[in-house]
C-alpha cells in the first residue's frame, strides 16, 4: 500500500503520517527533512554567487543516515529548505531518492508537498492535511518552546506565512492538493482526533 500525505507547514501531516506508518507497519519518509538537510548544508551560503550549484551538490550527496531531526526542525532551517526547494536540479536529485523509497515491497508512506501530485500520483490513498495558519503557528511555537528554543508566536506565524507563499509560488512547480486527495482540516482537532480521522479515511478508501 502506498499512502501520500501532503499539506502545508505544521498542518499535522508529519505526525499523522508517522502514526499511520506505525499502524500499518509501513516505512515512512518525511520528505521535508530532505529539503531541510539541503537547506541546512547551504544555510550560510545563501548569498554566495555559486549558491545554486552548492545546493545541487548537497542534494546529490545527501546522507539520510546522518539526519539530526532536532537540528533540522528549526524555523530558520525551514525557510532555507523552501529556498533550495525552488531549484529544479535540487528537486530532481531528491525526487530520485523519494521514488526509490517507494519501491519497498510492502509499500510506504511519504509526507511532503508534492507526493500525491508528482512523486506518487498512483498512490492508493492520498490525504491533504491542512489547518489555519494561526493554528499551525501556535502548534509549531508550542513544539519549539517545549524544546527550550527562544521563539515567539508572531515570528513563527510570519515564517509560516512566508513559507506558504514561497511554496505556493515555487517556480519549480507550485504545490496544490491532488484532485483525488481527501481533505482533512485539523484546525479544531487534537492530534489523537486528527489521527483517528485520517485512519478512517484510509480505511474507507481501502474499501
Ligand atoms: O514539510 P516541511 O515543513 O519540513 O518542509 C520544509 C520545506 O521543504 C517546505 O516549506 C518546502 O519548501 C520544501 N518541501 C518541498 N517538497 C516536499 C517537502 C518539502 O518542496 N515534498
Amino acid at each position: 500500500m502506498l499512502i501520500a500525505v501532503d499539506g502545508p507547514a505544521a498542518s499535522g501531516k508529519g505526525t499523522i503520517a508517522k502514526r499511520l506508518a506505525a499502524h500499518y507497519g509501513l516505512a515512512h519518509l518525511d520528505t521535508g527533512l530532505l529539503y531541510r538537510a539541503v537547506g541546512l548544508a547551504t544555510i550560510d551560503k545563501q548569498d554566495a554567487p555559486d549558491f545554486e550549484s552548492l545546493a545541487i551538490a548537497a542534494a546529490q550527496n545527501i546522507d539520510t543516515t546522518r539526519f539530526d531531526e532536532e537540528v533540522l526542525s528549526t524555523a530558520e532551517v525551514g525557510l532555507a529548505a523552501s529556498k533550495v526547494a525552488q531549484i529544479p536540479e535540487v528537486r530532481k536529485a531528491l525526487n530520485t531518492l523519494q521514488r526509490d523509497f517507494l519501491q519497498k515491497p510492502e509499500g510506504a508512506i511519504l509526507d511532503g508537498r508534492d507526493i500525491g501530485t508528482r512523486i506518487c500520483p498512483d498512490a492508493d490513498v492520498k490525504l491533504y492535511i491542512t489547518a489555519t495558519s494561526e493554528r499551525r503557528a501556535q502548534r509549531r511555537t508550542d513544539q519549539l518552546l517545549a524544546r527550550g528554543l527562544d521563539v515567539t508566536y508572531t515570528s513563527i506565524l510570519q515564517q509560516i506565512e512566508k513559507r506558504d507563499k514561497d511554496d505556493r509560488e515555487n517556480p519549480a512547480g507550485a504545490f496544490f492538493q491532488a484532485e483525488d486527495a481527501y481533505l482533512l482540516d485539523t484546525s479544531k482537532l487534537s492530534i489523537e482526533a486528527a489521527f483517528q480521522a485520517a485512519l478512517e479515511i484510509v480505511e474507507r478508501a481501502r474499501g
